[in-house]
């Protein structure tokens, strides 16, 4: 009897998750979730955010997998089943279009774009000076799946590079920093911060006005990991002050952010709606079913969340 894997999502993504299973694990009964069908003979879960009416309803469940790389979503539901192995996306193509994105908003910032911009809309031809990359420290909080292929990303492109995690990491080329102690050593310096962080109780508002005052003056901020890391109303004031000179936000309190937002007014600050990297179905369904065999051949599956830690 072949495993059955119950997918929980948007129906745009039932034609490309469909495919991927079809052609990459046929051995996997995959099953796009329908209001009203039974739910007993379903082994595992592919989802992505809370839905709590459905948990009872699986009763043969055996492991949990998140379709993204953050389980915030998931973990916040009460009555997602603590008995039961949460696995989070790991796979070569959301790192790929993760790195792309952070080394597309970190150029963007080293090279101030918008001075480029607006000399361009006034036709002027103004002289436009930068440092050389290796005289620009970039900091990356979280040195995740992430967070250390960007870091290693933007050291091959010659930039300076931090990072900052919980446990220390040794990672080439990169000042690394570790715990709550050494957060200012970590800022102190850092020109473009960007934030890779999962989101949790030790992380939530960890971007806030009492952070940006500890980095040097007019600062990038590039927030690609969740809304929950800002302390949204710490930012507009830190940037009319020119503390934190420009930002790109990937992610906010609220999505999709609403019409009536003021970051939407807000001068030098960049959005884009949540889609610094996805999971990609192919990579996804492959990395899944991989998973799967594991589970079924009784062998200990990878990248379980550590409840306790929240990621
Ligand atoms: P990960 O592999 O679990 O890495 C998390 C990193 O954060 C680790 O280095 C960890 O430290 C560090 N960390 C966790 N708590 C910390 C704390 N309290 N203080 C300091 N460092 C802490 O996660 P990932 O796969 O890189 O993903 C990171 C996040 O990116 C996801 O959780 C998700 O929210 C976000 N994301 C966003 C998008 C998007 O499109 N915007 C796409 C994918 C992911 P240790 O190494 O010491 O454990
Ligand atoms: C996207 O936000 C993810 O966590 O994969």
């Amino acid at each position: 009897m072949k495993p059955v894997l119950l997918f929980v999502g948007g129906e745009d993504l039932e034609a490309s998750w469909t495919a991927a299973f079809a052609e990459l694990a046929p051995e996997v009964a995959f099953r796009f979730h329908r209001p009203g069908v039974d739910l007993s003979d379903v082994h595992y879960c592919l989802a992505w955010k809370a839905m709590p009416d459905l948990w009872p309803r699986l009763t043969a469940l055996k492991a949990v997998f998140c379709r993204g790389a953050g389980v915030d979503r998931l973990l916040a539901d009460p009555s997602l089943p603590r008995d039961l192995p949460l696995v989070r996306m790991v796979e070569p193509e959301l790192t790929r279009g993760m790195v792309e994105y952070v080394l597309w908003q970190c150029l963007f910032h080293h090279r101030r774009v918008w001075e480029l911009e607006a000399a361009q809309s006034c036709a002027a031809w103004r002289p436009h000076v930068y440092p050389a990359p290796w005289d620009r420290t970039i900091g990356i909080m979280g040195l995740g799946e992430l967070g250390a292929a960007a870091a290693a990303k933007l050291v091959e492109f010659g930039f300076k590079v931090k990072g900052w995690s919980r446990s220390p990491k040794s990672l080439p080329q990169v000042a690394c920093f570790a715990g709550r102690d050494q957060l200012p050593a970590f800022l102190a310096g850092t020109e473009i911060l960007v934030c890779l962080l999962p989101l949790t109780p030790e992380t939530h508002g960890i971007l806030n006005a009492e952070l940006f005052a500890q980095l040097p003056k007019g600062a990038s901020l590039i927030n690609a990991a969740r809304g929950g890391h800002l302390v949204e109303a710490d930012l507009p004031p830190a940037m009319a002050s020119g503390q934190i000179g420009a930002a790109t936000l990937d992610v906010f309190a609220t999505e999709p952010l609403p019409e009536d937002h003021p970051f939407w007014a807000q001068e030098r600050l960049y959005i884009t709606p949540h889609n610094a990297s996805d999971t990609d179905p192919r990579s996804g369904a492959w990395r899944v079913a991989r998973q799967i065999a594991r589970c079924e051949a009784g062998e200990p599956l990878e990248d379980v969340v550590d409840r306790a830690r929240g990621y």
